[in-house]
């Protein structure tokens, strides 16, 4: 086990409130964690086919990815009370990938009332690939950010702590964990 930790930003729109904050989070991760940050605005993936898509190179590329980590911290936009279609798509990409990892979620919606959105993935990755989802997640919205950028002192710390439990998960968790 590497005790790697995946930062994913799920957001296609290029000024992402959702992207700050997985910059966020990737920031405050201590520098001598094994991190990555993967983008999804710098795959363009197919969508899910169920078939040829499995093929595509960029498919094998993310999962791999996905795979190598322990630890995923997931961001992304609240769409219709759900996840954004490129983070679903992306799950349906990479499925079996995702077996027994800890999984974290950060979101960033339009207003206060969707905070519930993220249960339906935490739901079927909890269930379809026995990941361990941390129990705390980051969401926020509008007035949380200014002109530039992520401006919440609060969300900033709600961030850091994702980071460090995730971590703390995989100490507890991966017998050869060193972080
Ligand atoms: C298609 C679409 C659907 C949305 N659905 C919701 C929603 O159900 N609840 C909500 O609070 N905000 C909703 N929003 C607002 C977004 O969550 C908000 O703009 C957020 O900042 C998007 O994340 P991003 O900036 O990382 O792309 C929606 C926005 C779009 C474009």
């Amino acid at each position: 086990m590497s005790n790697k930790i995946l930062v994913i930003s799920a957001s296609l729109n290029p000024a992402s409130r959702s992207r700050m904050m997985a910059s966020e989070v990737f920031q405050q991760l201590p520098d001598n964690a094994d991190k990555e940050f993967l983008d999804l605005r710098d795959y363009d993936l197919p969508i899910c086919d169920a078939g040829a898509c499995y093929s595509h190179p960029l498919v094998a590329k993310v999962q791999a990815k996905v795979k190598e980590a322990d630890c995923i911290l997931v961001a992304f936009p609240v769409y219709n009370y759900s996840c954004s279609a490129a983070l679903k798509n992306l799950i349906e990409l990479t499925g079996k990938a995702w077996e027994g990892k800890i999984v974290g979620f950060v979101c960033a919606a339009g207003g206060h009332s969707s905070y519930m959105s993220v249960m339906g993935i935490a739901n079927s990755l909890m269930l379809d690939f026995r990941c361990l989802v941390i129990p705390r997640f980051v969401y926020s919205e509008g007035s949380s950010f200014s002109a530039e950028g992520l401006s919440s002192e609060k969300v900033k710390e709600r961030l850091k702590e994702l980071g460090e439990t995730g971590l703390q998960m995989m100490k507890a968790l991966l017998p050869t964990a060193v972080v």
